[in-house]
């Protein structure tokens, strides 16, 4: 039986999040160049997106660039951006064939002019997409998120004062960049390492959490699969106990 068949199409996780990892390790096994690991990763995000959108998957984030990965080699985050508007231009119409809407999180405003404008151009084209919602994570740090959704309640109510009682889960999401997304069901995280790297920390509370060895630019639909039959094994009990459920 093949991995696709063993998923229950009625229990799919509608929120998938992705910690994109292990690019450079990938380049260096093969005595190439980081950057080289990163072109190869955009192949894996193409055939993650055609295959979470194939199977019916409502958001699919990725975490593509980090406000701590502005410390890396100027040489390295150059080419990260570049790579960043050839694919936008590259996939458009593989967007626009698999039904995809693209959405972003983190501060756009913050990327450099062409990757914004791009972007921009990109949501627009995109926006009446009703299948899969493909969420880039870009300049994009939970620690950041959350300064700014309260520095975004504290503007808001400029001049008045805001009822402490009113201030609740549902209130404080809506100053989140995720407003409007549900939170993941699913967040998957390659290569091996075992953290969080300060991504949706708000938001993967109660999310169910999966690693794997295998390399960012080595991963295909197949893993996202295994990644799926997983997740669906799991019970999921956000606190109650087993008896308490259905
Ligand atoms: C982590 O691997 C990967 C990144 C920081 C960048 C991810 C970017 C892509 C997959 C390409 C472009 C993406 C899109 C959405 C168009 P790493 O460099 O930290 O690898 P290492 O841990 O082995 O050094």
């Amino acid at each position: 039986m093949d991995l696709k068949s063993k998923i229950d199409i009625e229990n799919l996780p509608k929120h998938i999040a992705v910690i994109m990892d292990g690019n450079g390790r990938w380049a260096k096994k093969k005595g190439n160049q980081r950057i080289f690991g990163h072109k190869n990763g955009v192949k894996a995000v193409r055939d993650s997106v055609e295959g979470a959108a194939e199977l019916g998957i409502q958001f699919l984030t990725l975490y593509a660039f980090s406000t701590e990965n502005w410390n890396r080699p100027k040489q390295e985050v150059d080419a990260l951006m570049s790579l960043l508007i050839a694919t936008i231009n590259s996939e458009t119409d593989t967007l626009l064939k698999n039904n995809v809407r693209l959405l972003t999180i983190g501060n756009i405003d913050g990327l450099p002019k062409k990757v914004s404008k791009n972007l921009n151009e990109l949501i627009n084209k995109t926006s009446q997409n009703t299948g899969l919602s493909l969420v880039l994570a870009l300049n994009y740090s939970a620690r950041w998120e959350i300064i700014n959704a309260v520095k975004e309640i504290i503007k808001e109510n400029n001049n008045t004062s805001i009822d402490i009682n009113s201030i609740d889960n549902e209130f404080f999401e809506g100053f989140l960049n995720t407003k409007n997304i549900p939170d993941p069901d699913l967040l998957i995280r390659t290569s091996g390492e075992y953290r969080i790297s300060n991504f949706l920390i708000w938001q993967i509370a109660y999310s169910e959490l999966y690693f794997t060895e295998t390399l960012w630019p080595d991963f295909r639909r197949e893993n996202l699969y295994e990644a799926i039959i997983d997740y669906q094994k799991r019970e999921r009990r956000f606190g109650k106990i087993s008896e308490q459920l259905n």
